[in-house]
């Protein structure tokens, strides 16, 4: 055997091998999901459920190592720091401070990720969407109702 072919076959091996590395790749049952008006949920479900929630599509590639381990990596963290299916163990502060976070990274154009957005094209945020969430952050009372605006 040559020493390019020894050189592949180890490195065919290799990538053989950690396809049997465990990842952790799980939809847990949903607890109690954030309620938001239709359009703001649309938009939610489209863009983000896919790492903040546990209703997570997983593309073919996240059953492929290394990619697998990049994907789940970004669910994992993105789940940790803010999960629209667990909102129930949010008080209202923390769900008001959560709002005002996605205001600011969609306001800054931070969320949805790049690197999702480069094989996800469907899940970019049109000037109108933004517009949507805006008002919404900006409506929004912990208490879950509008507020008032009569004179
Ligand atoms: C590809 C996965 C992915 C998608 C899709 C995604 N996020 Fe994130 N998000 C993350 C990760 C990872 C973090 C934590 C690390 C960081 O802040 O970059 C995060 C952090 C956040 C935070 C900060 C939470 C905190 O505790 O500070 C907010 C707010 C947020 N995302 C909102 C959104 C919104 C709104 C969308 C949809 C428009 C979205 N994200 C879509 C991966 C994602």
């Amino acid at each position: 055997m040559s020493r390019k072919s020894t050189i592949a076959g180890v490195a065919v091996a290799v990538i053989v091998l950690v396809q049997f590395i465990p990842v952790t790749r799980v939809n847990p049952p949903v607890e109690e999901e954030i309620v938001a008006p239709a359009e703001v949920q649309r938009v939610l479900e489209r863009s983000c459920y896919d790492c903040h929630s546990f209703e997570s599509r997983w593309p073919w590639y996240a059953r492929v190592a290394p990619a697998s381990w990049y994907v789940t990596r970004h669910v994992n963290e993105a789940r940790e720091h803010m999960n629209f299916s667990t909102w129930n163990r949010y008080d209202a502060e923390k769900r008001a401070d959560h709002i005002e976070e996605i205001g600011e990274e969609v306001g800054e154009g931070k969320m949805p990720l790049k690197s999702y957005l480069l094989l996800h094209r469907g899940a970019r945020l049109s000037e109108e969407e933004r517009a949507t969430i805006r008002r919404w952050v900006e409506a929004y009372s912990p208490n879950g109702s509008p507020p008032d605006t009569s004179p």
